[in-house]
């Protein structure tokens, strides 16, 4: 049984990586699904390489016009949204004195206010159309505990899960559940940004570290974003109504809580 059928999702930063693969997942369940990207031309190859049932939005997380308007856009195409994932983020390290404040500004604009003010269009839409829903935000393990080089990013992805619990709260009410998902290291294109973060901080070779954190994961290897669709998914169906406001760890026992 397609375990979506009948839904549809607007899924955040889906033009590649993990919310491309949740676009992926959704569609095989039986959902219609928005790819919403900054990333317009990767919106619209992910929505023709997905098919039927996939349409692009081009979506600025970062900006409440564009937010709006494609929230706008992602309803009229799909005729109503069940389900948001929150997905799109950005990532950057560097020691705490070299941080700065433009690259603190565009991370927090894009995970923290990006997830918040997503959700808020996408929970008044809900909430006009009286029919509950569904909202997953995609946090970290760095939100979990600070990491030596990622000041920032670790805090964006404390935030999205402090706004999960919040949002989570609030909304319930209106039967919208708000949960989290936490990736330990998922194996993708971001991670190739990452892993050069490092060489740059830590002296490693390319793929070096990416090799190391593969190494250290209990279950023995980095996650997919394969690995993710389960959570997904069940976080989606009616199956989850019960769950409120809490953000699961899906990263192969990095971390437990
Ligand atoms: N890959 C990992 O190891 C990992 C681990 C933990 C958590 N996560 C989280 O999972 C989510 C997906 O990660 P990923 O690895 O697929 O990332 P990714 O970098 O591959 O994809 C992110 C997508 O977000 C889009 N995006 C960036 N800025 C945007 C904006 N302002 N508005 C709309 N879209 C924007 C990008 O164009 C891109 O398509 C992120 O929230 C990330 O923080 C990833």
């Amino acid at each position: 049984m397609m375990r979506l059928a009948g839904k549809t999702a607007l899924i955040t930063g889906a033009a590649r990586g993990i919310g491309y693969e949740f676009a992926r997942a959704y569609l095989a369940e039986g959902a219609r699904v928005a790819i919403a990207d900054v990333n317009e031309q990767g919106a619209g190859r992910a929505a023709s390489e997905l098919g039927e049932g996939a349409v692009a939005v081009t979506l600025d997380v970062t900006d409440q016009a564009s937010i709006d308007a494609g929230v706008a856009q992602a309803a009229e195409a799909l005729g109503h949204i069940d389900i948001l994932v929150n997905n799109a983020a950005l990532f950057s390290a560097a020691p705490i004195v070299e941080i700065e404040r433009a690259d603190y500004d565009r991370l927090f604009a894009v995970n923290v206010g990006g997830t918040l003010f997503t959700m808020q269009a996408v929970a008044r839409h809900m909430i006009d159309r009286g029919q509950g829903g569904k909202i997953i935000n995609m946090a970290s393990q760095a939100g979990r505990r600070g990491e030596a080089l990622v000041a920032t990013y670790c805090a964006t992805k404390a935030a999205v899960i402090s706004l999960t619990q919040s949002a989570g709260l609030n909304l319930i009410e209106h039967g919208i559940n708000v949960n989290a998902i936490a990736p330990g290291v998922v194996d993708g294109e971001h991670w190739d940004g990452v892993d050069a973060f490092f060489a740059k901080y830590e002296g490693k070779a390319p793929g070096q570290k990416k090799r190391e954190v593969g190494e250290a994961v209990p279950y023995g290897r980095m996650g997919t974003a394969a690995d993710l669709t389960g959570m997904a998914i069940f976080l989606a169906t009616s199956e989850a109504d019960y769950v409120v406001a809490q953000c699961f760890n899906v990263d192969g026992g990095n971390w437990m809580s």
